[in-house]
């Protein structure tokens, strides 16, 4: 037994996963009267529950094999699986790095697994002294790493990314949902090096397609196969596979709105900063800034009034908002408003 499989859940490895009609005969011609759908369409079928003409879509573009690809009902499917697959509840535990997307905590509360939290330091970066004792232990299975950082906006630094996924003897999961307003390479790169090594990527930032619940992770077979099994058959609806063929279709405009977002992006920083109730915009690789403001709780509620809603982080990061990059007029709006706030 390779090392991967021994740190998967004994259940799960025992696991004989449920067999679809779709997985037991795979034409797209014929008289179907093997799944009780309806005859009559134009939804009436099962979704493909392997995503073939998806897959290798996205295998085209990210120039990822497609044994290395496992599509998840959003990223969020792929954190709640990676717990489901290697965490034994009431066991097993994670480690996390806060300020930090928020779903790694819950999916980990709801799945009954203990979260070590490991600060970020003063730059927002990975405390490589404080979580290096953590890397030997053998009840922590999964390091979550999320690069770019939501909510801080900033890359993780690449050398300490890579002397976790080195020293841990676990799985590390990798949160590139960001990646590509960073302009810096993908580890995905890196998942032949490292058979520990789960990438995350998404449709719903950069690809625009937040609604169509579609999250991508890149990893080796070894740890794949895992996912293929746990998860729900048909767990992406066909109009969402659809629409994600035909966004992948017109790849050309993905590209310019995400180069709009990233001009809009250093286009906000640089105003912000001539606010004056804006004491601080965090440097960003993502599609939002961290800005830090005086009085975070009645900037909020004036924006709110002006129904311009953006998230108040200040609970988590004392005195910050986050505020995505919108168009150009939205962008506008929001300055505009902010200006006329008197605290
Ligand atoms: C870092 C990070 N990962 C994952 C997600 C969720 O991705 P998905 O929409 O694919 O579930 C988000 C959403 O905000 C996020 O900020």
């Amino acid at each position: 037994m390779n090392r991967i499989d021994r740190l998967v859940r004994l259940n799960v490895r025992a696991l004989v996963p449920y067999s679809s009609a779709r997985d037991e005969h795979e034409g797209k011609e014929g008289i179907f009267l093997d799944a009780n759908e309806s005859p009559f369409g134009p939804l009436n079928r099962y979704p493909d529950p392997r995503q073939r003409e998806l897959m290798a879509a996205i295998s085209k573009l990210k120039g990822v094999a497609e044994e290395n690809i496992f599509l998840g009902n959003g990223s969020d499917e792929v954190i709640d699986l990676c717990y489901r697959i290697f965490c034994n509840p009431g066991t097993d535990r994670a480690v996390i790095f806060p300020p930090t997307y928020g779903m790694y905590r819950v999916s980990a509360a709801i799945n009954d697994v203990e979260v070590i939290n490991v600060t970020l330091d003063k730059d927002f970066n990975i405390d490589i002294p404080a979580v290096t004792p953590l890397l030997t232990d053998e009840r922590i299975k999964l390091i979550f790493i999320c690069s770019p950082n939501n909510p801080t906006g900033n890359c993780m630094d690449p050398g300490r990314i890579e002397f976790i996924i080195r020293n841990f003897r676990g799985i590390v999961v990798l949160d590139e949902a960001y990646a590509d307003f960073s302009g810096r390479p993908s580890f995905t790169e890196k998942i032949a090096l490292y058979d520990n090594l789960i990438v995350m990527q998404t449709f719903s930032k950069a690809m625009g397609m937040a609604a169509v619940r579609i999250g991508m992770a890149f990893a080796s077979p070894g740890i794949l196969k895992y996912f293929f099994r746990v998860k729900p058959p048909y767990n992406i609806s066909t109009p969402n596979q659809e629409a994600a063929m035909e966004r992948l279709g017109d790849f050309k405009t993905v590209a310019i709105q995400t180069e709009t977002l990233i001009a809009e992006r250093r286009r906000l920083s640089e105003k912000l900063d001539e606010i004056p109730l804006v004491e601080k915009v965090w440097p960003s690789d993502a599609n939002f800034l961290l800005v830090s403001v005086r009085d975070p709780d009645a900037v909020y509620n004036s924006l709110i009034n002006k129904n311009i809603i953006v998230r108040n982080r200040s609970r988590e990061i004392g005195g910050c908002l986050r505020i995505t990059a919108g168009t150009r007029s939205e962008n506008d709006r929001l300055l505009d408003e902010l200006k006329k706030i008197r605290i």
